[in-house]
């Protein structure tokens, strides 16, 4: 079952409403504090936004629930790794403020760049917003570093009450990454996906890296590992894009990812695999790979079909050493990276 949380409806936790539950405040390091025309609360919990859609299964991976208030859900204790979160909010505050000005001070008292998550007050919260200084929402340009500065994150849950985390695990607004598109040489969207993992791993295949590319067609990730200068093994059973085959180091096996040995390819730098197939059988391929010692990095896509594959999810995520996210460019998809920073 699809579980849609909204404000002012009864909350699927039981609760009486989707306000969100503070911390007992007997719990250590929650002690109000009070910063100039305010009071800030730590809650003592962590909050988790989900990827836009795939609240319920964020809600299944987390278990333990304590409230959960439209996308945000929120759970007792630190962080712990959420693949289907957006973002994560550490250590959030509830601030008890008696203005815009104030709720803005407040945050600003707290640290400078903050991103507003607006689920209800939209108008109040717009105009909190306005009193903080501007953060900028320009689409990256790839290939770009990760921002660096810190981006907090923070809601209004009713008029005088915000709750704010100074730290977060998305550097991007609300963990979404947009970029500059092009619009012309890929042959498809799907090149905005590896941009994304590329640009979370922090780093990218280069001049000299050999790639593999297992599902490759058309072509979109073919097209962004060339671009970056590397050269490209294709495998996929149907034909790539014209355009991207006649791609000067693309070397192209029109074969089936599956029946692929290591060996016959021999070391590549990057193994990305986008192919559609049950996430049980792309973990064989993947431990195929590791156990060979051939691949140095990997990007992968985990597909699910009706049901979301927890299990199997939960197993890449046990791979030490790497990440399994919710890209923002994911549909019902979740993408492994490793080995992960
Ligand atoms: C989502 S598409 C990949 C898109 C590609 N990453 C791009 O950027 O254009 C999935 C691909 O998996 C391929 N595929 C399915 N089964 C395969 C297999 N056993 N071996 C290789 N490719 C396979 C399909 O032919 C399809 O082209």
């Amino acid at each position: 079952m699809r579980l849609h949380s909204t404000a002012g409806s009864g909350s699927p936790w039981g609760m009486d409403d989707s306000t969100p539950k503070t911390a007992s405040p007997n719990a250590p390091g929650t002690d109000p504090k009070a910063i100039p025309g305010a009071v800030v609360t730590p809650l003592g919990q962590t909050i988790y936004l989900a990827a836009d859609g795939f609240l319920d299964d964020l809600v299944a991976e987390l278990g333990d629930v304590a409230s959960v208030d439209g996308r945000l859900v929120y759970v007792d204790g630190p962080a712990r790794p959420a693949a289907w979160a957006q973002n994560i909010w550490y250590d959030p505050v509830r601030i008890d403020f008696p203005s815009i000005k104030g709720g803005a001070k407040a945050l600003r008292g707290i640290q400078r760049n903050w991103a507003l998550w607006s689920q209800r007050h939209h108008r109040r919260a717009a105009l909190i917003q306005e009193n903080l200084p501007h953060v900028s929402a320009k689409p990256v340009v790839f290939p770009s570093p990760l921002p660096t500065a810190p981006l907090g994150s923070w809601t209004l849950i009713d008029e005088s009450t915000i709750i704010a985390a100074a730290h977060c695990s998305s550097p991007f607004r609300n963990g979404e990454v947009t970029f500059v598109e092009n619009r012309t040489a890929p042959p498809n969207r799907a090149y905005l996906k590896l941009w994304e993992a590329l640009t979370l791993f922090g780093e990218q295949p280069g001049p000299g890296d050999r790639c593999l590319d297992l599902g490759a067609c058309p072509g979109g990730w073919t097209w962004v590992l060339h671009e970056l200068g590397a050269s490209v093994v294709s495998v996929d059973k149907a034909p790539l894009d014209p355009a991207i085959a006649a791609l000067p180091r693309v070397e192209i096996r029109q074969e089936s990812a599956f029946g692929l040995k290591p060996a016959t390819v021999g070391p590549v730098d990057w193994l990305c695999c986008d192919v559609i197939c049950y996430p049980t059988r792309l973990l064989r391929l993947v431990k195929e790979w590791m156990d060979s010692g051939l691949a140095k990095r990997f990007v992968c896509t985990l597909k699910f079909q009706a049901e979301t594959d927890h299990e199997t999810a939960r197993a890449f995520a046990e791979i030490p050493g790497g990440r399994v996210l919710h890209l923002h460019h994911n549909k019902h998809e979740l993408t492994w990276i490793w080995p992960a920073k």
